[in-house]
């Protein structure tokens, strides 16, 4: 009797306790001089989750392709279970490939390898004998296979629809960035997390206490095109409940659609800690529509006095060991922040409401800005970094081609002063980075 393709996964027969070549395997073995009991002994030890060190993952990576590369020696009648579980390991195996950050080219060649496993993986199971299930592990093979299908379904429905919000690159209004500020406050308050604004947001807040303000003669400094805020687990162990708990809220509030992705995804040694399950999602991206606004939730848990994004750790059978990867959230100082750089929190001004603001925003600006961006005055608009920019509709306005005037510098000094006033966090400790007073206007370093 032969397997069908589809009815395997019901079948749920034990598999034997030892591993065992039937005749027509053995003797394809020797004549092809291939390892197909350890093929099978590894695979047994792979599809059922048990321990298998790096060497013996290696080599059955090695023994999978091997039989691959003689599948037509080895189908229809030879060893045809010995195809079907190379396949599915090898399937398996480009899958994970896919959770990293690919350049276009590398999606596709991983999408055809796979395409091809799946291929000979079709011809290979109902080849497969009845009897011979008891000794190789298909049936776990098939359920793993099926697993990553439904995953990567699932993944490339959110990819799309994330996509295609975020494709725009919207410009907003002050409203819209108050608003969805607004949201954000709401829905972390409620499931009660300690949360600040980041990065363009948080530079804002602190300059004008909203998104954008006024300078002389008209002329407005738009500081933030999307909402950027941290977000502070109890334990990397909690993000699961609380990403969902987060994502459901939102999607109340009219953010349709949120993903989770890594902080670290941009480097080619964070791809293969993605690869090898060492980084796990700590970032997730929401959108709306009507209005289209875009927002990072990046989340950090807190150990001792520092506070970090990603932590690395090899497993347990490889000999443990913990390590901050300098990548990712805080890749600008070596994958952490002091807590003392955020707690006690003071709030900041965001146009009619306020939120929770880092106690040293510098020191947190200045770990996880982009290493494009100048830290050395981030009380003044960067003039020279929006016009190389070019994104949005604002770094064409008009006035930065004429820089900055004293009297700008005038009013943003003001500004500072009455948020201080307010009893809101400012760029008072900021500005004296960025004016030299006895040289006056022409030495504003913009
Ligand atoms: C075949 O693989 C098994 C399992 O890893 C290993 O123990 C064995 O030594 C291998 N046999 C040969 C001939 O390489
Ligand atoms: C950063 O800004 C400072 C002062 O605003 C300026 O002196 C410096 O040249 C800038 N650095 C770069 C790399 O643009």
């Amino acid at each position: 009797m032969l397997l069908h393709w589809a009815a395997v996964p019901c079948l749920l027969l034990p598999l034997a306790a030892h591993a065992h070549l039937s005749a027509t395997c053995s003797s394809s073995a020797r004549h092809l001089r291939l390892n197909l009991t350890g093929l099978m002994t590894l695979a047994r030890r792979g599809f059922g989750q048990r321990d298998l060190d790096i060497d013996g993952a290696n080599y059955l990576a090695y023994l999978a392709k091997e039989a691959f590369d003689h599948r037509s020696h080895l189908l229809p009648h030879a060893c045809p279970c010995a195809v079907a579980v190379a396949c599915a390991w090898r399937y398996a195996q480009f899958a994970r490939g896919l959770e990293g950050d690919l350049a276009q080219h590398d999606l596709a060649a991983v999408y055809h390898h796979m395409l091809q496993q799946e291929k000979v993986l079709k011809q290979a199971v109902p080849a497969c004998p009845l009897v011979e299930i008891r000794w190789w592990p298909v049936q776990k093979a098939l359920q793993m296979h099926t697993a990553i299908v439904q995953r990567l379904l699932r993944l490339a429905k959110e990819i799309e629809q994330w996509a295609d919000s975020w494709r725009q690159e919207p410009t907003i209004t002050d409203e819209q960035h108050e608003a969805a500020l607004a949201d954000v406050s709401a829905v972390f308050e409620s499931i009660g997390l300690e949360w600040w604004p980041t990065r363009g947001t948080l530079i804002s807040l602190l300059r004008h206490g909203k998104r954008s303000g006024l300078l002389s003669k008209g002329k407005v400094d738009v500081v933030d095109h999307d909402v950027d805020v941290m977000l502070a687990l109890p334990s990397r162990q909690d993000w699961p409940v609380i990403r969902d708990s987060v994502v459901r809220r939102m999607a109340e509030r009219g953010w349709h659609s949120c993903l989770e992705w890594y902080s670290t995804s941009a480097t080619k040694q964070s791809y293969k800690a993605v690869t090898d399950h060492l980084a796990y999602g700590d970032v997730l991206m929401c959108s709306r529509k009507n209005p289209d606004v875009s927002l990072d939730i990046a989340t950090y848990v807190t150990e001792g006095s520092i506070v970090y994004a990603q932590k690395y750790c090899l497993p347990h059978n490889l000999g443990s060991g913990c390590w901050l990867p300098h990548e990712g959230t805080f890749h600008q100082s070596r994958g952490k922040l002091r807590a003392a750089a955020i707690r006690p929190l003071g709030r900041c001004k965001a146009g009619a409401i306020s939120v929770p603001c880092p106690r040293r925003p510098l020191e947190a600006l200045k770990a996880s800005l982009p290493s494009t961006a100048n830290v050395t005055c981030i009380a003044l608009p960067d003039v020279a970094q929006r016009l190389q920019r070019d994104r949005w509709q604002s770094d064409k306005d008009e006035w930065l081609s004429d820089g900055l005037t004293q009297e700008d510098v005038d009013i943003l000094r003001s500004r500072a002063l009455e948020l201080d006033r307010q009893g809101y966090m400012s760029m008072t400790p900021y500005i004296s980075d960025c004016w030299v007073p006895e040289k006056g206007a022409a030495d504003l370093r913009e």
